[in-house]
């Protein structure tokens, strides 16, 4: 780690503050609890100085000056609650909304937009601006898959743009002309292919110019609950706030880590809700020599139970166990107690898809790791892995084709879903008389080869931690109950 910067102290209406050498004063406003208002200010992009909301008065300096752009600097006296620069906000503000729809009731940004948010605080209600007169721009502009863009409501505070230049590298969003006409879009206005970081413009844009379409119109915000989470589609872990009614996910947004993922996160990943939400398993399944059918968690605990104290009763050894690079430590951590203490079998090991040598290595040049689970580091750390004797996951698969296994335990279905060779993985399930599996989501090997299926509790549904690729251990709470009748996979190996 680097040493941290040495601070300088300065006093920020009133109150002093020590703060690192290279902040802006508008951050180290933040650390007194002084929120300065911003439009083209953004943490992780550079500073740009245009949009004028977060004038302050620096004593010394003859005219108000931008906050987001002026560095700390050691007995800097700051002003920003005093009158002119109040007044020189509030005329900023007015003269942003000069153009501006005012269509809040039917803007799919209410409730989270700063410059509705501003136009609360610093008043100046009564528009001065005639209605005929204001410049009209394109309202509904589709710029493919994601996004679509609102050129009146646009602020110009260029965010997306820098976004675009200096974090995904697509350049896909621009300024097209000059003056009161100014306006950002693509080129020609074509669609945005290719950058699988363009979600993130949305988040960043201030106001309702850029809107999801995947979220827009769904919920209004101030109905949305939101928990803490870490995204499961790498090893990177990039930190996420799940948005959520009623026990259904409507959209995942980056939470700033600046360690791991800053602000931002992968298409890839922020589509990711909708898959863990689908097909769901919603309580045990047991088979009955034709299909799976429902069952209790009582008959299926004291099957799995039984069938496991015969097989050690003949040899301890003829029980596997597979932890999962997709549940947390805390899960791992108890498959590997039943493992070593209460089944005690060698026969333990994560390595399920050969993903484990790819967790450090990056599958993009921003965020994507090639490691599609988000804990193989996890699992690593805490020991899943074969006892005195024992192999792998092939190992595993070998001894089962050998008919050497009477009960494999799959802490998650990962074997039997994230692997290319399924006939080979069939052939040797096909071999052991009873197959166990703890999963969230159908799938289709799962109905052929598992005997007892346990409905688990998805990582929504449960909290816990994962290790990813930097080593880093990252918590994540839950969102919501259990779907249905679903468990943790740690409370039903408990039971
Ligand atoms: Fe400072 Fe825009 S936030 S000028």
């Amino acid at each position: 780690m680097s040493d941290p910067k040495p601070s300088v102290t300065l006093t920020i209406d009133g109150q002093t503050v020590a703060a690192p050498q290279g902040t802006n004063v508008l951050e180290a406003a933040k650390l007194v609890g002084v929120r300065v208002p911003h439009f083209c200010y953004h943490a992780d992009l550079s500073w740009e100085g245009s949009c004028r909301m977060c004038l302050v008065a620096i004593e010394g300096r003859p005219k108000l000056v931008p906050s987001c752009c002026e560095e700390v600097r050691e007995g800097m006296v700051v002003h920003f609650e005093r009158p002119d620069a109040h007044e020189a906000r509030k005329s900023q503000l007015e003269f942003l909304l000069l153009n501006h729809p005012l269509d809040c009731p039917i803007c799919d940004q209410a409730g989270e937009c700063k410059l509705q948010d501003y136009y609360m605080e610093h008043g100046g209600y009564a528009s001065q601006m005639p209605r005929d007169l204001k410049v009209h721009k394109r309202k509904v502009v589709d710029l493919g898959e994601r996004i679509v863009l609102d050129k009146e409501r646009c602020v110009l505070c260029s965010r997306c743009v820098r976004f675009c230049r200096e974090v995904s590298g697509s350049h896909a969003l621009q300024f097209f002309t000059r003056g009161v006409t100014t306006e950002i879009g693509t080129e020609n206005n074509q669609p945005i292919e290719g950058d699988e970081y363009i979600g993130n413009v949305v988040d960043i844009c201030p106001v309702g110019a850029l809107t999801s379409k995947d979220f827009r119109f769904k919920q209004r915000v101030w109905f949305l609950k939101s928990a803490e989470s870490v995204c499961t589609q790498c090893s990177t872990g990039c930190n996420v706030r799940v948005d959520h009614k009623d026990g259904v996910v409507y959209r995942y947004v980056p939470r700033r880590n600046e360690a791991v993922n800053k602000s931002w996160m992968c298409d890839f990943g922020r589509d990711s809700y909708r898959l863990e939400q689908e097909d769901r398993i919603r309580g045990p399944l047991v088979h009955d020599g034709q299909s799976l059918r429902d069952a209790d968690w009582d008959e299926a605990i004291a099957l799995v139970a039984r069938k496991t104290r015969e097989a050690i009763a003949v040899d301890p050894a003829s029980v596997a166990v597979i932890a999962s690079p997709r549940q947390s430590n805390e899960t791992n951590w108890i498959a590997r107690r039943y493992a070593r203490e209460v089944v005690q079998t060698p026969h333990l090991d994560y390595r399920v898809d050969g993903s484990h040598v790819k967790t450090t290595l990056m599958y993009d040049a921003l965020l994507r790791r090639q490691d599609p689970h988000p804990n193989n580091a996890g699992c690593a750390a805490l020991g899943a892995t074969p006892g005195a004797g024992a192999g792998d996951v092939e190992a595993i698969l070998d001894a089962c084709f050998a008919g050497k296994i009477r009960v494999l335990h799959l802490l998650g279905p990962e074997v039997l879903t994230a692997r290319h060779d399924t006939a080979r993985v069939k052939d040797a399930l096909a071999k052991v008389p009873f197959v166990v599996v703890h999963a969230a989501r159908n799938a289709p090997l799962l109905t052929d080869l598992a005997h007892v299926v346990l409905a688990d509790a998805s990582h929504l549904e449960q909290a816990g931690t994962f290790v990813n690729g930097t080593g880093r251990v990252q918590r994540f709470t839950a969102a919501f109950a259990p779907a249905a009748r679903a468990r943790p996979a740690a409370a039903v190996l408990a039971a």
